[in-house]
């Protein structure tokens, strides 16, 4: 119901946005002040409309299901690029990486422009928890065996504030955020992808010590359905 009615927005906002863009255009070297004015305030609205096709974007790949596109890859790769990716955010912020990958970790299917949006949830919560502050963000893989099925397990821990035991039920909500411009969608969308490759993210946290998200995923045979 309400992706459907984001779906009715969708284009006309575009409409709006594409020729509000072209008036900014066709004004590029406002002549008078009242010219400028106008512009100034085109620009305000160019970028009101941007923010919001950018909220409804973010909105729809929550309600939407996502079609997995799965394909057998490496979870240790996945890690290690993202590593490299967010190398100088983490040295801007003083926070030093740790990579602990299980040796050998087979592939297995999972869709990985997904997952790695999860990790990449989570290690940037981790870094904006330790701030400026500094701090350790540690990346782990492991295999593990849980109800007689083998299971990749990916952890991110950060040495940041933690979470209160009070908001520790919160975080996965939609919209719930701390920070002065979250949008709290992060981990809600995280914990649905993981939920839909059959998996689940589990939270353990101490306030003044850090936070750790396990993210467990079924190593599941080829071709087998969950
Ligand atoms: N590693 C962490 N340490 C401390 N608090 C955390 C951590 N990860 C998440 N949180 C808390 O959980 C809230 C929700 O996180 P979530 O990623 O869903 O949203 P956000 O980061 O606030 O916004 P967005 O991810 O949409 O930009 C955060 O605002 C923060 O209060
Ligand atoms: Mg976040």
């Amino acid at each position: 119901m309400a992706g459907s009615l984001v779906h009715e927005i969708k284009n006309p906002l575009s409409t709006i946005g594409i020729n509000a863009q072209l008036l900014l255009e066709d004004w590029k070297d406002p002549q008078s002040p009242k010219e400028e004015r106008a512009v100034r305030r085109l620009r305000v609205m160019v970028a009101e409309i941007q923010r919001l096709e950018r909220i409804m974007q973010t909105f729809l790949r929550f309600t939407e299901r996502h079609e997995l596109s799965l394909a057998s890859s490496s979870l240790n790769s996945l890690l290690e690029d993202l590593v490299e990716f967010v190398s100088p955010d983490a040295e801007k912020r003083g926070v030093r990486i740790r990579l602990g990958l299980a040796p050998g970790l087979a592939s297995f299917e999972f869709d990985s422009d997904l997952l790695r949006q999860v990790v990449l949830n989570l290690v940037q919560n981790a870094l904006q928890a330790m701030d400026a502050a500094g701090g350790e963000l540690i990346l782990k893989t492991s295999e593990r065996d849980r109800d007689g099925q083998p299971w990749a397990v990916c952890e991110v821990i950060d040495t940041g504030p933690g979470i209160s035991p009070r908001a520790l039920d919160k975080v996965f909500d939609l919209y719930y955020s701390t920070k002065k411009d979250g949008s709290g969608l992060g981990l809600a969308i995280s914990k649905r992808i993981v939920e839909e490759h059959g998996g689940r993210i589990e939270l353990r946290s101490e306030e003044g010590k850090g936070s750790q998200f396990v993210v467990w995923l079924p190593m599941r045979p080829r071709g087998k359905s969950r």
